[in-house]
């Protein structure tokens, strides 16, 4: 991929989909970040505006931060804006297949072939999405981590049909962002999140058999045990509901082998609002 003359098309400015637009748009990338909700849009603008502005001032980010972010990201609520010399659009709307396919279906509709459509999806299939396009050659999933800014990892997501030119963009790409990337198979929860299945929901099940309190588990499995955050903490700054997404998202897809069950109490926090930071309330509570 040329650089920095080749511009990037993100789809989603929540959580994930603003942490990407700031790592792509400061490498360097015209970015054009699209969100179907313009107050969401407009907030979360403001939002990168002022993380960026803050680590600029505690030295995090180099001075010009903010100008380079000026001249690379611009915003739309048009799909048809997203433009025809795109050459890489990343997905990150929630983690719901019929919304992802139908999207996929758009935005197949409104790129070039050549311009290859990559998902963020945690744990949704990539032949799928590919399946309701002309050009599954050039789908793949490009997985950011949370925060996408700090964390290191991407994993490059091969479908059936993702040709091998596709895969090798997306590597240089991910590593044009200073990045790792790891090449998975197209499988529920891919590498990472396969693992950390079972992190999360064995900690609910220690939480509800009152084996210990949320505080104590988070700061075992952090403190002493290495992680960089304890689960619970982690789900609160995931989202209680997209994690409860991905849960429900690999469980049905091994055809609810018991292993991955997801654990009621997911459920629960969702509907009462629990939400986790983004709502100010989670396994924690945060000012809001
Ligand atoms: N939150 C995490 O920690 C995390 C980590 C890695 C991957 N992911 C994955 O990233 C994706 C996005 O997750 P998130 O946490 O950023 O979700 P989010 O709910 O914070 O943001 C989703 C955004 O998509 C927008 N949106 C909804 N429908 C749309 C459409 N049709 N077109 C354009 N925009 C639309 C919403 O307005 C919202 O701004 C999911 O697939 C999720 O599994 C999330």
């Amino acid at each position: 991929m040329k650089k920095p003359a080749s511009s990037v098309g993100i789809i989603g400015a929540g959580t994930m989909g603003l942490g990407i637009a700031q790592v792509v748009a400061l490498a360097g990338y015209q970015t054009v970040l699209y969100d179907v909700n313009t107050e969401v849009l407009e907030q979360a603008v403001e939002k990168l505006f002022s993380t960026v502005s803050r680590a600029v001032e505690r030295r995090k980010l180099p001075a010009g931060s903010l100008e380079k972010l000026n001249r690379t990201l611009q915003t739309t609520t048009n799909i048809y804006e997203l433009g025809e010399n795109l050459d890489l659009v990343i997905e990150a709307v929630p983690e719901d297949m019929e919304l992802k396919r139908s999207l996929f279906q758009k935005l197949d509709e409104v790129c070039p072939a050549e311009t290859i459509l990559a998902s963020n999806t945690s744990s949704l299939s990539i032949t799928a999405l590919g399946g309701v396009t002309h050009r599954p050659q050039t789908v793949a999933g490009l997985h950011f981590f949370n925060p996408a800014p700090l964390m290191k990892l991407v994993e490059v997501v091969r479908g059936k049909e993702t040709s091998e030119e596709t895969i090798e963009r997306l590597r240089a790409f991910a590593e044009s962002l200073g990045k790792t990337s790891v090449v998975a198979k197209d499988t529920p929860g891919f590498i990472v999140n396969r693992v950390a299945r079972s992190f999360y929901t064995e900690a609910i099940r220690l939480l509800e058999e009152g084996v210990a309190d949320v505080g104590t588990i988070d700061r075992i499995m952090r403190d002493e045990g290495g992680f960089a955050m304890g689960p619970f903490e982690l789900m609160d700054l995931i989202g209680i509901d997209v994690n409860y997404a991905v849960s429900q998202s690999v469980y049905n897809a091994f055809f609810q082998e018991s292993r991955f069950k997801p654990h009621p109490l997911q459920r629960q926090m969702v509907e009462a609002g629990y939400l986790g930071r983004k709502s100010g309330k989670g396994f924690y509570t945060y000012e809001q």
